[in-house]
């Protein structure tokens, strides 16, 4: 897919620079021309030496050097990409892009071009959660700017952790690939649900469960760098949404099937989410206020929809490939084998969430995958990664 590809990869000045190295190899390996243009703060970070013995080419570095402007020029830097990637896209190469500014070679580039940028965002997580940078984000993503990552992890700054973490070399190489229209999943519609439902009490109270969402939203992100085009149907999750995917935010499970029902039609729906098996038959329409009579209210409680029953039974327009998931604390394969039976899905994985695993809630998975075929052991993995490879078995078996 990236053979004979031209990419140019403007290298923004951040600690994440150094990864941009193997980012460079890892394109050439698959055919792509890399060029490269650093900006001031990049070159503090890794030489144009460097960048230019991985690219064999020349890098450019200065709007003003009037031998790259005669021989090449800005313009033509722009235009004779086929792709541009940016990384580490600094909070400052961000906040230039968002507004047009074009002081300098990289951000005039990204002005001058034409063609798809590709952002791989990386920054200490309070910049990447401020505001500005929320809204920068945000206008260049509506401006058709497709972004790759950034991930949860360690920062460099000893003790930080959160989300700012660039993306890994891998992981934009499939991404540049998607951006190119050319991802696994391209032209494919990919349904996924995440995150808890809430299930009201009252109109300030409501019933809930402990899924952050993490493995749903990875999930999403994995699809959408295989070019997928993903709904994304999530509940009031703690983690937030992924970029450049249709998100649906909802409530209870109700709402969360009447969404799936309306995304629908799609090759693949994915159903991560933790849905209430119950909702309050009786919520009330207003506070719920102790009378002084000392007796607690009696909830009631109505079965909710199963939605990936639901959606697995269809009769007309189901999903090539349903997909569920199983979170069991005891005998965790043989009750996700009578799952995935009774409620008819294709695959369901399977993991274990007993408190002890630390897996809800945590940043690692331990799933079995479990198919038509038989039940696969996986080992304990980043939740990025379990999303990544089934991103890709889903891909494999869409063909
Ligand atoms: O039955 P259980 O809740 O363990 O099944 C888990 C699987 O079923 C998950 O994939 C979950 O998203 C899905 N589910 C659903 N609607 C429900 C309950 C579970 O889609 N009401």
């Amino acid at each position: 897919m990236l053979a004979d590809k031209r990419i140019l990869l403007i290298i923004g000045g951040g600690i994440a620079a150094y990864k941009v190295l193997d980012l460079i190899r890892r394109l050439r390996e698959r055919g792509a021309a890399v060029r490269a243009v650093m900006t001031a703060a990049a070159q503090e970070f890794v030489t144009p030496l460097s960048v230019g013995a991985l690219t064999a080419d020349h890098v450019f570095t200065d709007l003003f050097d009037r031998q790259d402007e005669q021989d090449v020029g800005h313009i033509r830097l722009a235009r004779e990409a086929d792709l541009i990637v940016v990384a580490p896209a600094t909070a400052d190469l961000m906040a230039k892009a968002a507004h047009g500014f074009a002081g300098d070679l990289a951000t005039a580039v990204l002005l001058a071009t034409d063609h798809k940028v590709l952002m791989a965002p990386a920054m200490n997580p309070r910049m990447w959660a401020h505001p500005a940078t929320r809204r920068n984000h945000a206008r260049l993503a509506a401006d058709g700017v497709a972004f790759v990552g950034p991930a949860m992890g360690e920062m460099a700054e000893a003790g930080e952790a959160g989300e700012g973490r660039m993306a890994e070399p891998l992981e934009i190489v499939a991404a540049a690939e998607a951006a190119l229209g050319g991802g696994a999943l391209a032209g494919r519609h990919v349904i996924v649900t995440s995150g808890p439902t809430h299930e009201p009490i009252d109109p300030v109270r409501y019933i809930a469960n402990r899924s952050s969402g993490a493995q749903g939203t990875a999930l999403a992100a994995a699809l959408r760098d295989l070019g997928a085009r993903v709904t994304f149907v999530t509940g009031p999750a703690s983690v937030p949404a992924p970029s450049g995917v249709e998100v649906v935010a909802v409530e209870t499970a109700r709402e969360m099937l009447a969404a799936v029902e309306a995304a629908l039609p799609a090759e693949a729906a994915v159903f991560a989410a933790a849905v209430a098996d119950w909702r309050v038959k009786n919520a009330s329409h207003s506070k719920m206020k102790k009378d002084g009579s000392g007796r607690a209210p009696a909830l009631e409680f109505a079965e909710n929809p199963d939605i990936l029953a639901t959606v697995s039974q269809m009769e007309a327009g189901r999903p090539r490939l349903v997909i569920g998931f199983a979170a069991e604390t005891d005998d965790v394969v043989a009750h996700a084998r009578a799952k995935r039976a009774r409620k008819g899905c294709d695959w369901i994985v399977a993991n274990d969430v007993r408190p002890a695993t630390g897996i809800m809630g945590g940043a690692e998975n331990a799933v079995t995958l479990i198919t038509g075929e038989g039940a696969e052991d996986w080992p304990r993995l980043a939740k990025d990664e379990v999303a990544r490879r089934l991103a890709a078995r889903i891909a494999a078996a869409l063909g």
